[in-house]
């Protein structure tokens, strides 16, 4: 929740004031991007998600960095401010497929040849697909366990703004991220091909890049057969990394020895705790989802992944050997 005097972030009659542009919406004194773009700091009290003039993720939040996806637009999101997209249509979007029917009203009206991404609205992440959805986010009071976002009904009390989606907001945006310090992010455990829970964070991925999502039975939004199994058309998403030892051996073994929260590959959790911890040997919070492998904005690296898959030799292979111990 925002704080602090009206003024510094409202401007009432901004043509009198002589603010030669339009005047913003709901009379701030920048937009989204003007308002979060800076250096985070430890005791920032705004989270910046563009800090131009850097070379790596040293600083950046649980989001990364858009100046990113600026250079390297296939390196990330491009939402309107940040330069073109590398392509306008979300990959793994269809029309009509279930989960992507809410962003533009409706699977009638749900084509993006002519919309570029934005931050929030119709075409965009934060609020619900439509216009004005923000209204009151920011000064939306915290739920009564701080950071625990288990019952979101409306944008504010969505986590991160992020309609409808549950999940527990490490208080400084996992600025310096640790083991015990960091989001936990809401999974499932799939039991169908389909989506079923609708408030996980890979759902939310979904609302726009839905074959994506879907058990190994579903091509392209369309059932194959029922049931799901491997082969898998797609990386499993939602589906609960098996146990140390579980059957087929050597099959993924994340961090066998300790079982600890690894930032570099974090694992999603069926429930939502009171505070993060470091702890991921129970089945409930050992679920992949696309945040394993990806940031929500930008990376250095091609597809906003968290390593550098088509890199070289030695780094190409770190990230897939958290979780596949035993190709590493
Ligand atoms: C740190 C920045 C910040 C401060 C300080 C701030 N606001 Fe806002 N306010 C925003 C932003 C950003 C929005 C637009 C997005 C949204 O509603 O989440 C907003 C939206 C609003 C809205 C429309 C949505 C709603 O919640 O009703 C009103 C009214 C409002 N502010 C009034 C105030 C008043 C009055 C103060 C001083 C007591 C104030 N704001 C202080 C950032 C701020
Ligand atoms: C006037 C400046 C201002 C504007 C304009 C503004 N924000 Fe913010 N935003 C802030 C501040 C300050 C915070 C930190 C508030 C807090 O600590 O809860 C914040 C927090 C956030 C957060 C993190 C919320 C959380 O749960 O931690 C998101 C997401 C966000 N803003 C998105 C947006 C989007 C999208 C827009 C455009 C529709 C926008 N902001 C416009 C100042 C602004
Ligand atoms: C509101 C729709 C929307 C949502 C929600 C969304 N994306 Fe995207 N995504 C897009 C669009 C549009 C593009 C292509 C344009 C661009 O990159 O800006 C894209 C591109 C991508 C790319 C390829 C990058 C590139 O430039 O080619 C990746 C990777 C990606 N998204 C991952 C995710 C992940 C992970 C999530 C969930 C955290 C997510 N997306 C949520 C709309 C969305
Ligand atoms: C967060 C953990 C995690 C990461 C990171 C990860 N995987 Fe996986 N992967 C899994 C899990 C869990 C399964 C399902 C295994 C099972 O249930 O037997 C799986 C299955 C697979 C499969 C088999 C699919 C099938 O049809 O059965 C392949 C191939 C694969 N992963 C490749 C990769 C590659 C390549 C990377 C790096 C880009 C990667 N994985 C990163 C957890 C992960
Ligand atoms: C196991 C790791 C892993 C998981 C989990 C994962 N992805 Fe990816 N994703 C990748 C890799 C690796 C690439 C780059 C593929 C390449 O280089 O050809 C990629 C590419 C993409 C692209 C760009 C596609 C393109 O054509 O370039 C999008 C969009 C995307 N992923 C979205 C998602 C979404 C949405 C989810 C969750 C539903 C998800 N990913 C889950 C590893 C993953």
């Amino acid at each position: 929740m925002v704080t602090g005097p009206c003024g510094s972030c409202h401007i009432m009659h901004a043509s009198k004031q002589g603010i030669a542009q339009t005047p913003n919406r709901w009379l701030t004194t920048s937009d989204c991007l003007g308002c979060h773009t800076g250096t985070n700091s430890a005791s920032g009290a705004t989270p910046y998600v563009l800090t131009t003039g850097v070379s790596d993720l040293t600083g950046a939040l649980a989001g990364g960095n858009f100046y990113f996806s600026s250079l390297t637009p296939a390196n990330g999101h491009n939402p309107v401010g940040i330069g073109p997209p590398a392509v306008v249509t979300p990959p793994g979007w269809k029309v009509g497929f279930a989960a992507n029917d809410q962003v533009g009203g409706g699977a009638a009206s749900a084509t993006w040849t002519s919309s570029q991404l934005n931050c929030d609205g119709t075409w965009g992440c934060h609020g619900g697909h439509y216009d004005n959805d923000m209204h009151g986010a920011h000064h939306h009071p915290p739920p009564s366990n701080p950071g625990q976002f288990i019952n979101p009904t409306d944008t504010g009390s969505s986590y991160r703004f992020l309609y409808r989606i549950k999940g527990y907001e490490d208080s400084h945006w996992e600025f310096a991220k640790t083991a015990t310090t960091h989001n936990v992010y809401y999974g499932a455990a799939r039991t169908a091909d389909l989506p079923q829970d609708v408030q996980t964070i890979s759902y939310f991925c979904a609302e726009c890049h839905g074959i994506f999502h879907s058990g190994a039975g579903n091509i392209e939004g369309v059932a194959r057969d029922s049931g799901f199994a491997s082969p898998w058309i797609r990386h499993p998403v939602d589906v609960t990394m098996p146990l140390d030892g579980a059957s087929p051996a050597g099959s993924v073994d994340y961090d066998s020895t300790t079982a600890t929260y690894n930032v570099n590959a974090p694992l999603a959790s069926t429930s939502v705790p009171t505070a993060s911890g470091s702890d991921v040997s129970a089945s409930s919070n050992r679920i992949v989802m696309c945040l394993s492998c990806h940031e929500a904005h930008a990376t250095p690296y091609y597809a906003s992944l968290r390593w550098d898959y088509r890199g070289t030799a030695g780094s190409w292979s770190n990230g897939c050997g958290y979780c596949h111990t035993s190709k590493q």
